[in-house]
């Protein structure tokens, strides 16, 4: 039901209260109810600042401090009732201490705006989510640690094209994931840096003539300093966009990952064995053991980039400074963190769990040809052929090789020496994938000497 009356905390100039369909519309109270710890804590320190600076009383300001204490306990305590009549959180909470107090809550907006206030609410926010994604990752890194040490020298296939390429380790593999999920670790960290601004203050657009104190409101919140122009102020989504942006790049990562451990986890390949606590069945095929965590990992991707997406189309054309399409951001936010949030916990949980399956990837490893640039080498080392015609005679025995159908370490020497007379009974050391996975111990390589320095390396930067 359309209420006639007009809105009471900005009705002043207004005859008639809003269409069902305009107020459908404009409230955000469904989803921003989501910063009301913010929105009060902004308050509080909003509300004391006015009283240090002589703008209210110190009763007032008492009064208030005590009513937003009031109303936080019913929100937190689930009797508060939201109205969305009164649009979003910053109102629903005035208008309620108003009810629990009287009077001085109307002072509290004194030298402020909803603009200011709503950024520095979804800034409070958003600050937390990084700080979130930030123990996520360093959970998952850490179990990515403990995979990588326990079988550094475990040999498997390394792939390009998804087609064997040369022998790595097991170690040196997860370790690959614990670069790329450390990036994710220092884009939260140093986007976090760059947002710690506080918005509060800049009033509605241009500052205030009240005396107030923005370093005041600024460090009771947490933040590093107060924003130097209150323009930018309250309309710069640039934290949520950055946010957005490292939650994609990380989620791209884990659904990279996810990708993996679907293919491992299947019976063509069996390079893992995922817990049963990570796993579903099928309710027809009584043999199946799905990986949907992983998969619901790898997708993903698609609504946290998809918020991503959304909120840079919702600020490409806004003119300075707050218009009300920026209300659009939130819910971008906020399923993106719940999600990333998510993904990163089942992951981290996947990984603890997950028992690789030592010889299944040591089978694979030898398989494919895959000491075939090894061979190369050995003739550029021992024999001192150019690289390039080492690697046509290598190319000519994998054929032979192909032909008789068997691996390289298989054939004859005799047969070796068919494709050049000088190669010797030693090349067949090089042949194994333990001394070729040994050998490649050049600085980030996939030697298990290498793998283990990394892993220490890493233990140092995480602690
Ligand atoms: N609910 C609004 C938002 O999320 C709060 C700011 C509204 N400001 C205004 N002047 N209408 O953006």
């Amino acid at each position: 039901m359309t209420d006639t009356t007009s809105n009471k905390m900005w009705g002043g100039r207004f005859a008639a209260g809003p269409d069902a369909i305009m107020e459908a519309i404009n409230a955000s109270i469904s989803f921003d109810q989501r910063m009301a710890a913010q929105d009060i804590a902004g308050s509080r320190a909003h509300a004391a600042m006015l009283a240090a600076q002589d703008i209210i009383s110190d009763s007032d300001a008492d009064a208030i401090r005590k009513g937003l204490l009031t109303v936080l306990s019913e929100i937190e305590g689930g009797t508060f009732a939201y109205s969305t009549a009164l649009e979003d959180i910053h109102m629903n909470v005035e208008a309620r201490l108003k009810e629990v107090i009287g009077e001085p809550a109307g002072r509290l907006h004194t030298g402020r705006s909803r603009n200011d206030q709503v950024a520095t609410d979804f800034k409070l926010w958003t600050r937390d989510q990084f700080d979130a994604a930030e123990s996520g990752l360093l959970a998952l890194i850490k179990a990515l640690l403990g995979q990588a040490e326990a079988g550094a020298d475990w040999v498997m296939p390394g792939f390009t094209h998804l087609q064997t390429a040369q022998p790595v380790t097991w170690g040196h593999h997860m370790m690959a994931y614990v670069e790329m999920f450390g990036r994710d670790l220092s884009r939260m960290r140093d986007a976090r840096a760059r947002m710690n601004e506080s918005p509060l203050g800049a009033a509605a657009l241009a500052g205030t003539s009240f005396p107030i104190d923005r370093d005041m409101t600024a460090q009771a919140l947490g933040f590093d300093r107060p924003a130097a122009n209150s323009l930018d102020a309250v309309s710069d989504r640039d934290f949520a966009l950055e946010f957005l942006s490292a939650a994609s790049i990380c989620a791209m990562h884990l659904s990279r990952f996810a990708e993996e451990l679907v293919i491992w986890s299947s019976a063509q390949f069996r390079f893992v064995t995922l817990s049963d606590r990570f796993s579903t069945g099928s309710s027809i095929m009584p043999q199946k053991k799905n990986p949907d965590a992983a998969e619901l990992i790898r997708a993903k991707i698609g609504r946290i980039m998809g918020a991503n997406v959304a909120l840079m189309m919702v600020m490409k054309g806004l003119p300075l400074a707050y218009s009300k399409d920026m209300q659009e951001d939130k819910e971008q936010v906020f399923d993106a963190a719940d999600n990333l949030m998510l993904a990163l916990a089942a992951m981290e949980g996947m990984v603890k769990d997950m028992s690789a399956n030592r010889e299944s990837l040591a089978a694979a490893a030898g398989s494919g040809f895959s000491t075939a640039t090894d061979l190369a080498d050995w003739l550029v080392r021992v024999l001192g052929l150019p690289f390039r015609d080492a690697h046509h005679i290598t190319g000519s025995l994998v054929a032979l090789a192909e032909q008789n159908g068997c691996d390289l370490p298989d054939l004859t020497l005799e047969q070796m020496q068919s494709a050049h007379g000088d190669i010797t009974a030693d090349v067949f050391d090089v042949l194994g994938v333990e001394n070729s996975v040994n050998s490649r111990m050049s600085y980030g390589g996939t030697a298990p000497a290498q793998v283990r320095t990394q892993v220490a390396r890493w233990k140092g930067i995480i602690g």
